[in-house]
């Protein structure tokens, strides 16, 4: 549905954007991911326009994005800004309004969505009232009132408290249900792992694993054995492997595919096993290691 292809952006020295390839589906969410300076904001505000990219193009359902295509987007940037002495229900139907919503609907659907975020009974407090998390949510509102086709949510669950980050979620996941495309930017690795159908990981502008998630954890990085034993065992006595790391009756092994029999069988000799796990690397290890 909205397709990235060779997006490149620099700033002077500053390449923010080197090559980028992304894709985001219709029905599916996309974790965009990628330390501090990675270029996560320049590729996002490039889509919505609001960047001149040097090279690359973007399509929005096979064709450039123009005025029409931006109104099928609702995008959650960065740098909120919003009006900070304006009641909130009546900032969201404004800017529904401004997305091309006839007043009635934007103002009811507005409610809803305020509603949705657990602001209902907020609709007259002028946004600077409203706590830091709050107004988060009142931003995520105007994203979401017009209901569009795709979202582009830079760093969405910043700021949320738990259940707030469970209702995004929730959310995020109705509007992939009827068949948005979600892409959204998050460090928050546990909750992305949760929710994401797929990943994108850039540094230094470059996309570094891309695809969906169980594949990207399968292609990077080692799978962990983890271990726990009927009786203590000395795992240096262990020939066959060194634990990462271990406790008297319990240990983690970073061991390829074709020597977990042998180890497994090591350690049921000495310890006697009482569980083992054998997955591919967590979302965060893929990250640490594609990311170096
Ligand atoms: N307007 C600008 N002028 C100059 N340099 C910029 C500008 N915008 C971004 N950059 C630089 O481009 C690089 C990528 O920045 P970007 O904001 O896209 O990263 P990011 O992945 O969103 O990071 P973060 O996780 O911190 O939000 C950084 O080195 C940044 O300093
Ligand atoms: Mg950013």
């Amino acid at each position: 549905m909205l397709d990235v292809t060779g997006l490149s952006k620099r700033y002077g020295d500053v390449v923010a954007a080197d090559g980028v390839d992304l894709r985001v589906a219709r029905g599916r969410i996309t974790g965009f991911l990628g330390p501090n300076g990675a270029g996560k904001s320049t590729v996002m505000r490039s889509i919505f326009g609001l960047v001149d990219p040097d090279r690359g193009e973007i399509h929005l359902d096979q064709v450039p994005i123009d005025a029409d295509g931006l109104r099928r987007i609702g995008y959650l940037p960065e740098q909120r800004g919003l009006y900070p002495k304006m009641p909130i229900g009546d900032q969201v139907e404004f800017f529904g309004r401004l997305k091309g919503m006839p007043a009635a609907r934007a103002r009811r659907v507005g409610r809803d969505v305020l509603g949705d975020l657990g602001l209902g009974d907020r609709l007259a407090s002028p946004l600077d009232q409203l706590s830091h998390g709050n107004q988060q949510r009142v931003q995520l509102a105007v994203a979401l009132v017009h209901q569009p086709d795709v979202l582009l949510l830079d760093e969405p669950f910043n700021g949320l408290d738990p259940v707030a980050v469970t209702v995004l979620a929730d959310l995020l996941r109705a509007r992939a249900a009827d068949g948005a495309a979600v892409l959204f930017s998050s460090h928050q690795l546990d909750v992305v792992a949760d929710l994401v159908d797929d990943v994108t990981i850039i540094a230094t502008g470059r996309v570094r694993a891309a695809g969906p998630i169980d594949d990207v954890r399968r292609n990077h990085g080692r799978p962990v054995l983890e271990v726990d034993t009927l009786r203590p065992v000395d795992w240096s006595s262990i020939d066959e492997a060194d634990p990462v790391s271990s406790t008297p009756s319990s240990a983690r092994f970073d061991v390829a595919t074709d020597r977990v029999a042998s180890v497994v069988a090591a350690i049921d000799r000495i310890g006697g096993l009482d569980r083992i796990s054998y997955e591919p690397p967590t979302l965060s290890a893929v990250f640490a290691e594609v990311t170096r």
